[in-house]
C-alpha cells in the first residue's frame, strides 16, 4: 500500500541502516499521525526507543537519523527534532497531490488487497436454538459481521462460522414440552421462543414425570430415534426463522449455508477423545476424560482439567470445539481462526487453543485468535436488564432503534414521504445501534444509551451519516455538469489551505487504517478514523468555499475532495455493516 506513512516508514528504515548499520533494517519507525500538526504531519518517536539500545542521547539518534533520511520529495522540509527526540514531519503538498491522483477514481480507495491472504474462519454470533437472540449475542453478531466485511475487503478469503447450540441435554426437556403443547400449534409458542423455553423449564423443576420423561427423550435423541429427531427438528427451524428474521433487520450477512452446527459435530466426538488419548494428553479424573492443558490453574494452585467426556459418556462443549477447530483447519483449510466470543469464555478458548497446539491438531502457523469483548451494562452500570429485570431481547432493541430514529427524522425532515422517513429510520436506527458497540474498544464493557447513539453530533453513526448527506448536497447543487460526472477520474487535486492538506492527509490514512484493523480485529480504530475524517471534512467546509471557489480549476478540486471524502465515509461505514442515505 502506498500511502503516505508506508512511503516514510520505507524511507525511515533505509535511513536506521544507513545510520545504524543492517541490524535495524526491519527496526519499526513508529511513525503516527501528529497530535498537534503546528510542527508536522507525522511524528517519529523511534529516537527515544532506539537510544537505550544504541547507548545515546535520544536527540543525537534523532539527529542521526535525519542526516541519512531521504526526505526530499515526500517533505516539504528538513525534518524538525523536537523535546526529548520526536522527529517532525512535514508533507509536501505536491507529494499529496500525487499520491491521492489515483484515488479520485478508485472504488477500492487506494486500498490495494494484502499479498500474503489468509483463509480466515470468523466464528461468530452463535445462538442458542430454542433460546430468543439476547443482547449478549449482539455484540457477537455485529462485531463478527464487521471484521468478517473488513477481512474480506483486504484481500482474505473469509468464511463465516455460526456455530449454532443447536445440543446438549436441555433437548430432551425442550422436545417433550413441545410434544406435549403440540406441534401443530407449536407456531404460536414457539414464536416466542422465551416463553417456550421458560415454561418447559418450570415444568421440568416441578413435575418428576416430566422430569423422567425429558431424560428418556435425551436417550432417545442421542440414540436417533426418528420421531425425537423431527420434534428436534421443528425446533431447529423454528429458531433459524428467528435468527434469520433478525440478522435481516440488521444487515448481517450470516445465511443459512453458514451454520455448522455444533450437532453436525457429534460424530467426530469419540474420534477426537480417542486420538486425545492416543496423543497421550488424556487423564481419567472422577470418571470424566480430561485434559489439563499446561499452565492452568485452579484457585488452590491445582492443575485445571478440561472435561472432554463426562462419566456417563456425554460429551461436552469443548470436545465439540475442538472437532469444529479440526474441521477448520483440516477441511477448511483455514489459515486464521478468529472467534468473537463473549470474554467469559477466555479461559475455555485458551484451554482449546492449548490442547489444539500440545496435541499438533493446529498445524504451524495457524492463527487462533479470541476476538474477546465485554459486557453490555444498563443505565445503571450493571448488566442491561429491561425494566421488569429479565433479558433483553435483541428484536426489540431493533425495534425501537428504529421507532427512536424515525421520530428524530420526523422532527427534522417533516415532509418526507413516509416511507421514504421510514427507511431512512431503519438505516439510522440500526446503524446508531451497531455504531455505538462497534466504537467502543471492545474488551470493554458498554453503556448502552440511546440518546447518546441517536446523537447528530458527537462519534456515533448519525453524525458520519448526516456528514455524508451534507457532502452530497453540494453535487446536488452543483451547476451542470452536474457531479459525479462533473468529478472525473482525472480531477486534478490541488492541495493549497491547511484545512485541505488536513483532509487530505486523513483520507490517504484509509490504507493503514484498514490494515490495521485487519490485524488487531478492532473495529473501533475504523470508527475513529471515520470519526477524525468528517471532523476534517467540516473544518474543511467551513473555511474552503466549494461551489464558490475563487477558480474553476479550485472547485474542481475541492469537488473532487468531497467526493473522495464521501466515498470513504459511504466504504467505511459499509465496512462497519452500517448503511447511509441521500438526506436526513
Ligand atoms: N452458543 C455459544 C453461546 O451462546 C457461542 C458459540 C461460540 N462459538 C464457539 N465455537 N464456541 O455461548
Amino acid at each position: 500500500m502506498a500511502d503516505p506513512i508506508t512511503i516514510l516508514q520505507d524511507r525511515f528504515r533505509a535511513a536506521l541502516t544507513a545510520a545504524f548499520g543492517q541490524d535495524h533494517a526491519d527496526t519499526d519507525p513508529i511513525l503516527r499521525p501528529a497530535q498537534n500538526t503546528q510542527f508536522g504531519d507525522y511524528q517519529s518517536n523511534v529516537a527515544m526507543s532506539l537510544a537505550k539500545t544504541l547507548g545515546k542521547k535520544p536527540r543525537d539518534v534523532a539527529d542521526e537519523i535525519v542526516k541519512h533520511l531521504e526526505w526530499q520529495n515526500v517533505c516539504s522540509e528538513i525534518p524538525g527534532v523536537a523535546g526529548p527526540g520526536f522527529i517532525n514531519l512535514k508533507l509536501d503538498s505536491a507529494f499529496l497531490n500525487e499520491q491521492l491522483a489515483p484515488l479520485v477514481g478508485d472504488t477500492r480507495l487506494g486500498v490495494t488487497k494484502t499479498h500474503t491472504p489468509d483463509t480466515v474462519v470468523v466464528d461468530y454470533s452463535g445462538p442458542n436454538v430454542a433460546k430468543e437472540m439476547h443482547v449478549g449475542h449482539l455484540r457477537s453478531t455485529i462485531i463478527g459481521d464487521c471484521i468478517a466485511r473488513v477481512l474480506v475487503f483486504a484481500g482474505d478469503t473469509v468464511i463465516r462460522q455460526n456455530h449454532l447450540g443447536d445440543w446438549g441435554t436441555q433437548f430432551g426437556m425442550l422436545i417433550e414440552h413441545l410434544i406435549e403443547i403440540g406441534r401443530n400449534t407449536q407456531g404460536a409458542h414457539v414464536k416466542d421462543l422465551n416463553v417456550f423455553y421458560q415454561d418447559a423449564k418450570k415444568r421440568f423443576d416441578s413435575d418428576k414425570d416430566f422430569a423422567d420423561r425429558a431424560r428418556k427423550r435425551v436417550v432417545a435423541l442421542q440414540g436417533g430415534d426418528k420421531e425425537t429427531l423431527s420434534y428436534w427438528h421443528t425446533l431447529i427451524d423454528e429458531s433459524k426463522r428467528h435468527f434469520n428474521e433478525v440478522y435481516q433487520r440488521l444487515g448481517v450477512q450470516l445465511t443459512d449455508s453458514d451454520i455448522r452446527a455444533e450437532s453436525s459435530y457429534n460424530d467426530k466426538l469419540p474420534g477426537v477423545v480417542a486420538d486425545l488419548e492416543k496423543a497421550g494428553v488424556l487423564k481419567v479424573s472422577q470418571g470424566a476424560s480430561c485434559v489439563f492443558p499446561e499452565g492452568f490453574k485452579d484457585p488452590d494452585g491445582n492443575p485445571l482439567p478440561m472435561i472432554v467426556r463426562k462419566s456417563d459418556g456425554g460429551y461436552l462443549y469443548a470436545t465439540t470445539d475442538l472437532a469444529a477447530a479440526r474441521y477448520r483447519i483440516d477441511e477448511l483449510h483455514a489459515t486464521r481462526i478468529v472467534y468473537v466470543i463473549d470474554s467469559r469464555q477466555s479461559d475455555h478458548l485458551a484451554m482449546v487453543f492449548a490442547t489444539l497446539r500440545a496435541v499438533g491438531w493446529s498445524r504451524d502457523g495457524v492463527k487462533l485468535e479470541h476476538v474477546a469483548f465485554g459486557t453490555v451494562l444498563g443505565p445503571d452500570r450493571k448488566p442491561f436488564k429491561t425494566r421488569e429485570g429479565g433479558t433483553v431481547k435483541l428484536i426489540d432493541l431493533v425495534n425501537e432503534a428504529e421507532a427512536r430514529a424515525l421520530k428524530e427524522i420526523e422532527s427534522r425532515n417533516a415532509d418526507l414521504p413516509t416511507q421514504e422517513k421510514k427507511n431512512i429510520a431503519h438505516t439510522v436506527g440500526i446503524g446508531a445501534l451497531k455504531y455505538a458497540d462497534l466504537s467502543n474498544d471492545r474488551i470493554k464493557d458498554y453503556v448502552f444509551d440511546w440518546d447518546r447513539m441517536l446523537a447528530f453530533d458527537g462519534n456515533t453513526a448519525p453524525y458520519l451519516q448526516y456528514s455524508y448527506t451534507r457532502i452530497k448536497s453540494i453535487f446536488r447543487k452543483a451547476p451542470p455538469p452536474p457531479p459525479p460526472e462533473g468529478v472525473t477520474n482525472s480531477s486534478a487535486i490541488l492541495i493549497v489551505q491547511p484545512a485541505e492538506r488536513a483532509l487530505a492527509i486523513k483520507l490517504l490514512q484509509l490504507p493503514g487504517v484498514i490494515q490495521s484493523v485487519a490485524e488487531s480485529l478492532e473495529p473501533h480504530r475504523l470508527c475513529t478514523y471515520l470519526y477524525e475524517l468528517a471532523a476534517a471534512y467540516h473544518k474543511f467546509y467551513e473555511t474552503c468555499p466549494v461551489l464558490s471557489a475563487p477558480d474553476v480549476a479550485t472547485r474542481s478540486s475541492r469537488l473532487a475532495l468531497c467526493d473522495l471524502c464521501a466515498r470513504t465515509i459511504a466504504k467505511g461505514l459499509e465496512l462497519l455493516g452500517i448503511g447511509v442515505v441521500e438526506q436526513m
